[in-house]
């Protein structure tokens, strides 16, 4: 951890640049913010030629050439002549300490951090949390939410379950009188195992059965389909992986059994009714010194593992790679959970292979194979899917175990290829280290270096439109990425604010190894012209974002997305939903729909199948404005926040957000 980051999401980001290239070369961005504050460049107070008038013509020219090499801004449609399918009044952007939602529509808290989830889970006390009360209770930073129709329900849009995601836990906004601990000034002084514990029971994810009467969501209360996943929660590894020497432990000499997920970001839900619940950042709970001896320096070291984010290693042998080398592999997984049993053991499906996945969004190929599209997020990794062996229609319930990963390799020419990992097939041989397809699972990274994969700008969620088969891929920036290293698909320099791609898989088939793609957006302020923005002219100041993150297609097959890292510092707007229209004239226009408390960001889109509900969540409210030297730093005692309760006694509190249309009818309309 470097001490100047502001915060844990900041310091985590920066700690994210494996892979980066080492040179220190400044990019154009380096130099205009050398010159300006940055949040005066971003808020679009210094215009293009006050830029022009401090940077040398040669950077301006490097700038230029760059931008004419790339694909050619939305055509400028006049506004009245760029229709939408999404009429809403639109949200203004900006940030303060509440939630916003487009008029019209109703923003309800579902569920909160701490909010009972288990039969005779305690009232939440913050001054007193326990790990046993934590275990019951709603976890912290929801990340992925998806829904379920309950079967048989009257109304299958009204009654369901909701699993939900608990990412990661910010010690600092948690425990009273405890501050930032991932400083290196700090070294987690302040950690406790009892601490550890209640932060290893926030993690992992919920199932709650939820009911909407009179128009109002409400979770039922001690439903029988109600569980708490943790990071103790007993699981399996399944697929090709399962077994293999490198996942074996002294705990576990089978290497099929596991304690617990950690940093589960997005996800998916499948069509034979399961939750897909993705493993991402991994490495920050490892700590110690690799043993010379352990084989895994290679693999370990293509994570930036360990990271030593957290103080867990200190208190449980298993997250210290000192004791426990192997443990690692046995993370960074999807794992496939039945919330319809309570009872039932979550998977750990290998064949999926092993990276920082963002999330797992699925859809039925032509052929009746399923196909994960997987983004692996960090700078300069890969876009990847996964397909079947059998059909989706075949019954079997294991149907993730077999199948191929495939990582994407996008030619400058608009074309793509999706390059099968099989242990044997090209470079993925013994001679380059892979002795078996549990090698090529284990060290998907390491094998998708070997066939050349794009590295891409944060590959974040990965979603097919089933109405129209296109592919939307957010990758949300990349600030390490310098001039000589951009490239058709990832053409900005020091690339801050994102952009999204979209993918045409051949012959309208999700499992063709052919696809073509073209960039549907470069986010950031389009009023700045170095920043390079390509919403269609048709956004309004307040439709534009940076960082796309999450997304969703709804039924209507429109697309949403949600942000990360917009701020007032950054962007002069805090993070939420754009609507974002991908058809017609108004292709490329954004839109603002729902905003987030300051210090958070947008996590979960997933709407019923109806559209009238719309679920959000709100992760780490109340953290401090990450490019602001004078934000104070955000504590229990000091949050930037208190949502969602604003009760002097209460921590701000990450919470699921039910949006729904007043008077009823499909959200966004
Ligand atoms: Fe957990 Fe890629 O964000
Ligand atoms: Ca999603
Ligand atoms: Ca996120
Ligand atoms: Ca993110």
């Amino acid at each position: 951890m470097t001490e100047p980051t502001r915060t844990r999401s900041q310091a985590a980001e920066a700690a994210e640049d494996a892979g980066s290239n080492p040179s220190a070369n400044a990019t154009f961005g380096d130099v205009v913010a050398a010159r300006f504050d940055r949040r005066d460049l971003l808020r679009g107070l210094l215009g293009v030629g006050a830029i022009a008038a401090v940077v040398t013509p040669r950077a301006l020219a490097a700038t230029e050439a760059a931008a004419a090499a790339e694909a050619a801004p939305a055509a400028a449609v006049p506004a009245e002549t760029a229709p939408t399918r999404f009429p809403f009044a639109e949200v203004e952007a900006g940030s303060d300490t509440h939630h916003h939602v487009a008029a019209g529509h109703d923003a309800e808290i579902l569920i909160r951090w701490g909010d009972p989830v288990l039969p005779g889970a305690p009232a939440f006390d913050p001054h007193h949390q326990s790990a046993a009360a934590q275990a019951k209770q709603f976890g912290y930073n929801n990340d992925f939410v998806g829904y379920f129709p309950m079967p048989g329900a009257a109304d299958p849009a009204a009654h369901g379950l909701l699993v939900v995601n608990h990412e990661y836990t910010n010690e600092e906004l948690m425990f009273p009188g405890l501050g930032r601990q991932d400083l290196k000034s700090v070294a987690f002084a302040g950690m406790t195992k009892t601490l550890v514990d209640i932060e290893m029971a926030a993690h992992g994810g919920s199932v709650l059965e939820i009911r909407r009467t009179d128009g109002q969501w409400a979770v039922v209360p001690d439903s029988k389909y109600a569980r708490r996943i943790t990071a103790e929660t007993p699981m399996v590894l399944t697929g090709p992986a399962a077994g293999s020497a490198r996942l074996v432990t002294a705990a576990d000499p089978t290497g099929r059994s596991v304690h617990g997920m950690i940093n589960n970001c997005a996800g998916g839900t499948t069509p034979w009714g399961t939750w897909l619940t993705c493993e991402e950042n991994i490495n920050y709970y490892f700590s110690g010194t690799l043993p010379a001896d352990s084989g895994e320096a290679k693999n370990h070291a293509r994570f930036n593992l360990p990271n030593s984010a957290y103080a867990w290693g200190r208190f449980h042998e298993r997250f210290d790679i000192g004791k426990t080398p192997n443990e690692p592999n046995r993370f960074g997984w999807v794992v496939e959970i039945d919330p319809f049993d309570p009872t039932s053991v979550p998977k750990k499906r290998t064949a999926m292979g092993r990276f920082k996945h963002e999330g797992a969004a699925g859809i039925v190929a032509k052929t009746g194979q399923y196909v994960v599209y997987q983004g692996d997020d960090e700078r300069f990794d890969y876009v990847y899917k996964f397909v079947t062996t059998g059909r989706v229609d075949s019954g079997d319930r294991d149907l993730l175990d077999s199948g191929t990963l495939h990582v994407a390799r996008f030619d400058a020419d608009g074309r793509g290829t999706w390059m099968p990992l099989v242990f044997g097939q090209g470079p993925l041989t013994p001679e380059n280290g892979f002795q078996t397809q549990a090698d090529v699972l284990i060290g998907a990274r390491l094998a998708a270096d070997r066939l050349g994969a794009t590295k891409m700008d944060r590959p974040e969620d990965v979603e097919a439109n089933p109405k129209t088969g296109k592919v939307y891929v957010m990758l949300t920036n990349n600030g390490k990425r310098k001039a000589d290293q951009t490239d058709a698909v990832n053409p900005r320099a020091d690339n801050r604010f994102g952009h999204i791609v979209e993918l045409t898989p051949d012959d309208g088939d999700h499992a063709a190894t052919g696809f073509s793609w073209e960039i549907l957006v470069r986010c950031g302020d389009p009023a700045i012209a170095a920043v390079g923005a390509t919403f269609s002219s048709a956004t309004t100041k307040d439709g534009w974002f940076g960082m796309p993150d999450n997304c969703a297609v709804d039924g209507q097959g429109r697309l949403w997305v949600a942000t990360d890292g917009n701020s007032a510092s950054r962007t002069g707007r805090a993070d939420g939903i754009w609507a974002m229209e991908t058809e017609g004239q108004g292709r490329g226009t954004g839109k603002h729909f729902f905003r987030v408390p300051c210090g958070a960001e947008m996590c979960g889109p997933y709407f019923t199948p109806d559209d009238t509900t719309f679920f959000v969540a709100v992760q780490h409210p109340g953290e401090a404005d990450e490019d602001d030297p004078k934000a104070a730093p955000a504590t229990f005692e000091a949050p930037s926040t208190r949502w969602p309760d604003f009760d002097s006694a209460m921590p701000p509190r990450p919470a699921v957000v039910a949006i729904t249309k007043r008077g009823g009818g499909r959200v966004g309309t």
